[in-house]
Parts: C-alpha cells; sequence; structure tokens
C-alpha cells in the first residue's frame, strides 16, 4: 500500500489534529498538549492526549494512539485509504489518483452500492405480486405506508435466486454479492453454486450514520425459527457495531435516547412519535455501541421486554453503559411484552408514563438487590441493607441522603444508621478504587505486556533498547546518518519492533523523515498503538546519538547471550530499566 510520502507530509502539515479530534473528543488545553476523554475507551478521568507538535495522539489509559489518519480509521470505522481521503479532504488536499492500491475501499464501495440496489429491490417487491404477503405482514402490525418508505422496509421473494439474478442483471459479480452477504455459497461435487441469503422475509435495512445501508435483518412471516436473519460481518458491517435507527435518532434527540430490543419496536416507537428510539443490533450489547450511543446522547432510556431474558439484557447493558457516563433510565415495562406491544395496546400516552415513571441507575441497582433478599426476615433486611448500602457508598451525598430516607421507611431501620453504614463502606470502595487506578497506572508505565510485541515479555531488556532506537531516531533523523554503518534491521531482535524498524531505517535512509503517518499505511490501528507508544518515548529518553549507539550494543549482547525474563531482573535492575533519564 503506498500512498506516496511527499502527500502524506503535505497532509501532515495541512491537519490541525487538534481540530480534527477536536470535533469528536471535547480538548482542553493542558501546557503544549492537549486532553480530553478517550473516545476509544471509558473513563472520567482524561488520560487521551493530544500532541500537535507531532501531530499525534495517544491514550494513557488504553493505549490507543496514532496520527490524524489511524484517528480517523478508528473513530469513523474506516481502510487505511478511505481515512487518508478522509482527512485530505477535511484539509482541503485533493488525494492523487495515481500511486495507491484502493482496492479495498473500492470493494467497500460496491458492496455498499449492492446493499442499497437490493434495499431498493426488496422494496419494490413489497408493492408487487409476489410481495403481496410482505405488505399484508406489516398491514397486520399496523404500519402506516409512511413508515414504511421512512425505513425503507421491503420483501425478500420466497426464491433461491430473485435477488441474485436482479442484481447480476445490473452487473454485480456473484463474488460480489457474496462478500455483502447477500447471497450464499454452497459446494456440490465439485461445482460451486450461489442463492439468495434472504428468502420470504419481510426486510429492514440497516443503515449507519452516514445513510449507506450496511446490511439487513429479515424476519419471517410466522412462526418459524430462526426469526430473524441478519446480515453476517462483511468488509462494511460488524454486528457488534450495529445500531438501528441511529440515523435518525441522533438528529432527533434532545440528548436521549431510548433503547428497545429488536427493530420492530424501534419502528413502532417511531411511528408513535418517539423518534429517538433505536435498537443495539446483535446478540450482546457491546462497548463500541456504548461508545457510539455516548457520542451522542447524555442520557439514555433502556427499555428491555419484561421477559427474563429482556432483565438479564437490561442488567448486562446498565453495567456497560455505565462506564460511559451517561445517565441511565432504567424502564420497567408493563402491559404488554415489549415496546412494540405495549404502544399497539395501550397508547403512547402509556408509554409516556412509562418512560416518566423510569428507575435511576441508584433506584435500579437498589431494587435488584432487594430481589435477593427476604424482607420479611431480619436477617434479610441486614443483608439487604448491607447491600445497600455498598450501592450508597459510590454515589453523592445528596443521593445518599434521599434513598437512606427511603430505605428507612421501608426497612423500619434509622436513617443515621443507614447513613453510617454507607459512610464506612465509601471508605473502603474509594480505597479499592484508588488501588486499581494505581496498578492500572503502574502496568501502563512499565508495559511489559504488548499485545502487538508478545516476545517483548520476554525479551525485556532488548525490546526496552529496540524502542529507545526507534524513538530517538524517529525525534532525531539527523542521528541516522553516523549510525547507519551498523543500524540495520537485523540488529532488532523482537520481530514487531524489527518490523517497525524496516520502515523506520526505509524512510530514514530514503531522507523522508519519519512521521506516524508513514507508519499507517502498513499497519493496523491496534499496532499504530505501540508505535505511537514508543515514538512518545521520546519524551522521556536522553536523545543522544550515544544512546542510541549504547541501546544497539545491548542488542547485539542480546543476541549473543541468553534472553533475559522479567521475572529473572532483581527489583533494582527492573526499575533501572523503565527509569526516566
Ligand atoms: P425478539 O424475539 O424479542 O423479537 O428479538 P422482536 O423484535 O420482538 O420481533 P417481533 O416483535 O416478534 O417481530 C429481539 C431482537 O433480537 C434479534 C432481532 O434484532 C430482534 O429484533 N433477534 C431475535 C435476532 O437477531 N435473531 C433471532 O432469531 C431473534
Ligand atoms: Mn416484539
Amino acid at each position: 500500500m503506498a500512498i506516496n510520502d511527499n502527500f502524506l507530509r503535505e497532509l501532515q502539515e495541512r491537519t490541525d489534529i487538534e481540530q480534527l479530534v477536536g470535533s469528536y473528543v471535547d480538548l482542553k488545553r493542558r501546557g503544549k498538549t492537549f486532553v480530553g476523554l478517550c473516545p476509544f475507551h471509558n473513563e472520567k478521568t482524561p488520560s487521551f492526549t493530544v500532541y500537535p507538535d507531532s501531530n499525534s495522539f495517544y491514550c494513557f489509559g488504553c493505549g490507543a494512539g496514532g496520527d490524524a489518519i489511524t484517528f480517523i480509521r478508528r473513530i469513523e470505522n474506516l481502510d487505511y485509504v478511505e481515512a487518508v481521503k478522509f482527512v485530505a479532504q477535511s484539509a482541503g488536499l485533493k488525494m492523487p489518483e495515481d500511486g495507491f492500491d484502493d482496492t479495498l475501499s473500492k470493494k467497500r464501495n460496491r458492496i455498499l452500492s449492492a446493499n442499497r440496489e437490493a434495499a431498493r429491490f426488496f422494496h419494490k417487491c413489497l408493492y408487487s405480486e409476489k410481495g403481496e404477503q410482505g405488505l399484508s405482514y406489516f398491514t397486520k402490525r399496523m404500519l402506516s405506508k409512511e413508515t414504511i418508505t421512512h425505513f425503507g422496509l421491503g420483501f425478500a421473494p420466497d426464491s433461491w435466486d430473485a435477488l441474485r439474478s436482479h442484481l447480476k442483471s445490473m452487473g454485480y459479480s456473484d463474488l460480489e454479492l457474496y462478500e455483502a452477504n447477500l447471497v450464499k455459497r454452497s459446494e456440490k461435487n465439485g461445482s460451486v453454486h450461489y442463492y439468495d441469503n434472504f428468502r420470504n422475509r419481510v426486510m429492514f435495512p440497516i443503515i449507519d450514520l452516514r445513510g449507506n445501508v450496511v446490511g439487513f435483518s429479515g424476519r419471517v412471516l410466522d412462526d418459524s425459527k430462526p426469526k430473524y436473519v441478519n446480515t453476517a460481518d462483511t468488509l462494511v458491517y460488524k454486528k457488534g457495531n450495529g445500531i438501528f435507527a441511529m440515523n435518525f435518532a441522533k438528529n432527533a434527540n434532545e440528548g436521549k435516547f431510548i433503547i428497545v430490543e429488536g427493530q420492530m419496536d424501534v419502528i413502532t416507537l417511531h411511528q408513535a412519535g418517539f423518534t429517538n428510539a433505536i435498537a443495539c443490533l446483535g446478540t450482546a450489547f457491546t462497548q463500541e455501541q456504548a461508545n457510539l450511543i455516548s457520542r451522542y446522547a447524555d442520557e439514555v432510556y433502556v427499555c428491555y421486554d419484561s421477559d427474563q431474558a429482556g432483565q438479564t439484557a437490561t442488567r448486562k447493558a446498565v453495567s456497560i453503559l455505565g462506564s460511559t457516563g451517561l445517565r441511565i433510565k432504567i424502564v420497567k415495562l408493563t402491559g404488554g411484552k415489549d415496546a412494540d406491544e405495549i404502544i399497539k395496546i395501550r397508547g403512547r400516552d402509556y408509554f409516556r408514563m412509562l418512560l416518566e415513571g423510569a428507575a435511576n441507575r441508584i433506584e435500579y441497582d437498589i431494587l435488584n438487590e432487594r430481589t435477593k433478599y427476604d424482607l420479611s426476615t431480619d436477617d434479610g433486611r441486614v443483608n439487604f441493607l448491607n447491600a445497600a448500602a455498598d450501592i450508597l457508598a459510590s454515589v453523592g451525598e445528596i443521593e445518599r441522603d434521599i434513598y437512606a430516607s427511603r430505605l428507612a421507611n421501608e426497612t423500619g431501620v434509622s436513617k443515621e444508621a443507614i447513613l453510617a453504614k454507607a459512610q464506612q463502606r465509601s471508605a473502603v470502595v474509594r480505597r479499592k478504587a484508588a488501588e486499581r487506578k494505581r496498578a492500572e497506572e503502574s502496568k501502563m508505565l512499565t508495559d511489559i505486556k504488548d499485545k502487538n510485541n508478545p516476545e517483548k515479555e520476554k525479551n525485556l531488556l532488548a525490546a526496552r533498547a529496540e524502542e529507545i532506537i526507534i524513538a530517538s531516531l524517529a525525534r532525531n533523523p539527523d542521528f541516522y546518518r553516523k549510525l547507519s554503518g551498523e543500524l540495520t534491521p537485523e540488529v532488532f531482535v523482537t520481530s514487531f519492533n524489527k518490523r517497525v524498524a524496516t520502515v523506520l531505517l526505509q524512510k530514514l535512509e530514503s531522507g523522508s523523515g519519519a512521521e506516524l503517518s508513514y507508519f499507517a499505511g502498513s499497519f493496523t490501528p491496534q499496532e499504530m498503538d505501540s508505535i505511537t507508544r514508543i515514538f512518545r518515548l521520546g519524551d522521556e529518553i536522553g536523545n543522544t546519538p550515544q544512546e542510541v549507539e549504547d541501546c544497539i550494543n545491548v542488542l547485539k549482547k542480546e543476541k549473543r547471550t541468553a534472553n533475559v525474563k522479567a521475572s529473572e531482573l532483581s527489583d533494582e535492575e527492573f526499575l533501572k530499566l523503565f527509569q526516566k533519564k
């Protein structure tokens, strides 16, 4: 993959990383850097840092890092070439038409356009003879024509190749349709056969934030199994990222979303005027989905089905959402099994009432605990109050007072006793949190384990020397001329660092200097984390040619002697290894 260095350098010069990142993350100036809450993991205190001087970012909480292109790749979920285009566009630069390989991005575009045509086809079918059943299914579920159009709903005919032959006549190949998961493949007697993935189902297109059709859910018309067939992971869709109706809800909400279980719930709610309803697709609620939601909302109403599965899913979702700092309300659905049914049986005002009666996180946690104990016994009350005190221990003073009063009323135990217990527990809770944080920080600093460089743990000394060499040369490209005689990739011990060095030395050899963005084309965004961390080491080291030479000697010696394992180092040696200079 080669976008030429001159273009990347110009792009780098013209890109204002703090502005680019600033449109996603609320950044505050701190000296020469900017800090904010990391968009790639959940945190309450900012450890995400943007370095305008080197046009890079690094998160001390989760280790995510890279240049502007890597940032866009991750946050917009784009491939490398698309991310370069994106950054170029925001910098007002036109990408050179030659000299880069955009196979992947062309493939993605083909999948997106096949999906769009498929959605059009399914929608048309709904109003044709073969789609009668589908239309009457939606009518039976009380969806209006406007709603059907708004969501682009459709019908996949009861046929093995209706969609396939339609799209093939439009010029799409079997392979493209297969990669879009619109058709499936089987092999019989050595010959390959393709057939429609969605058959005899009503179709719900899944649309991303930029209006692309990224996938589909198809529901059977009766009670047969499986109820839904969904697009599997493709180049343009990952189940764990999919959020249904986010494209509409992001404009409708006043910072509030209603999260329901299924797409039918979403559609019915939108039709009833709750246009901030969304559904997280896939079997489990994921951190990625929570992060995406928290970029567009500050409060969410979790509105899952009233059955056992729905309640279990609620607990999981609440716990994942909890770490994003979103305000969470938990709605107890009564009078029907899911939001769809409740709207239809009870109407929108009833549903609104349920929303208004939603429990906040504290109430919900306490309610959850209450179901575990028998409050008619002394033992049960004591255990319940202990559990409740743990919950109150971690909330603010005002909330603590309010809920202590309520608990006192309910259990007959004095409010003072409950508050005292919560106070006592809060010291414990705080100490535990502080311990966790310290452990995390020290782990981050030493960084013995590096998922991108599994050999590091067993070659601690060598890896550290390698990192210093890379960091030093990246920051001081002029050292290279002095050292080029003894510095080759072969000197490097761990294979990840060897790969990094190979690219770095090539760039230095050709006189291009060392920019993070030169690496973004040959390394994944995850690998960029480690490269950025290594580059940031430049802040801590001596930055002298002598230091690099010492490190080269360390590597040469390492090659000769046995590897030093972390466990074999004395505490003193270990500390020395990571001491700031
Ligand atoms: P439900 O079984 O609650 O379906 O699954 P639903 O949304 O209420 O659908 P209707 O009202 O019966 O038509 C909730 C969600 O879980 C996913 C779908 O996204 C569904 O909307 N699901 C369910 C699947 O992906 N596959 C399945 O087989 C079932
Ligand atoms: Mn339902």
